[in-house]
């Protein structure tokens, strides 16, 4: 049984204005309920449903949220690229080639007397952009931090489950969590690795979920139906609140339990 715990609160994409209200509506609750302290949001989708801006940042924010994590579609609003190189609180992949805009970690306060944490964005290379390798990556990132930090918090944003829980067990008792996004879909995969390293596949996404992944689903439908580009439009209906809560021993740094938030529930139907 552990003693003294931190609790911190990892969110799942959010895709564009519908996941940031929910997270306006909602993110105060569950911060009580669960007594969350410190809070980390992957908010690459969270301009109209792709890249960055500097109004969903600052909503974030006013929101509770300490750190915003992204991933290839950091990249996508050319307009946040300022803010990206200079706003100590929002991460791009740590990866990329040498000279890219922004940070990849960063070590922040916690409140109290709790110290500090260390937050470190990764992107994985299966089925996506062929960038530095994240688990060599880890490696140099985690020499950097660990003389400074009891708790390290990795958002692994990647296509492939493999690679995410290979980058799990890789980085199991060397760091807190590794939390993955990027396919916003909700894995029920959370466990806590053996060594003490909190573990999800995919935190999910909070975000309008009539649709293919935060677009409406005509234009998905279309796209796959026709092999041909469709104008994007982010959907709007039946928002959920999507992530995971984490309990940190204070003593060691080391998981002790994880929780996936997924509300409201979807309609499931009643088994006869
Ligand atoms: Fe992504």
């Amino acid at each position: 049984m552990a003693g003294k715990t931190l609790k911190v609160m990892f969110i799942g994409d959010v895709i564009g204005t519908p996941g940031l209200n929910m997270i306006e509506l909602w993110l105060k609750n569950f911060v009580r309920q669960y007594n969350v302290d410190f809070v980390i949001c992957n908010g690459e989708n969270a301009h109209h449903g792709k890249g960055m801006s500097l109004e969903a940042l600052n909503q974030l924010l006013s929101s509770g949220v300490n750190v915003i994590t992204g991933g290839n579609h950091t990249w996508s609003n050319f307009n946040f690229f300022e803010t990206l190189k200079s706003h100590p609180q929002v991460l791009r992949p740590q990866n990329y080639p040498k000279g890219t805009y922004g940070r990849g970690y960063g070590i922040y306060r916690l409140p109290g007397s709790l110290g500090d944490i260390a937050v470190l964005n990764l992107q994985g290379r299966t089925f996506m952009y062929p960038i530095e390798c994240p688990f060599r990556t880890a490696d140099w990132v985690l020499k950097q931090v660990k003389d400074q930090v009891k708790y390290i918090f990795v958002d692994m944003h990647a296509e492939a489950t493999a690679e995410k829980i290979a980058l799990g067990w890789y980085l199991d008792g060397r760091v807190s969590a590794v939390i993955g996004t990027h396919t916003h879909a909700q894995t029920a995969d959370e466990r806590i690795l053996p060594k003490g390293t909190a573990y999800c596949t995919d935190a999910g996404m909070t975000g309008p979920h009539a649709s293919v992944i935060g677009m409406q689903t005509k234009t998905a439908i279309d796209r796959m139906l026709f092999q041909t580009p469709h104008k994007y439009e982010c959907a709007a209906d039946d928002v959920h609140f999507s992530g995971v809560v984490i309990s940190l021993d204070t003593a060691t740094g080391k998981a002790v339990a994880i929780r996936r938030i997924f509300y409201p529930e979807f309609e499931r139907g009643e088994m006869d």
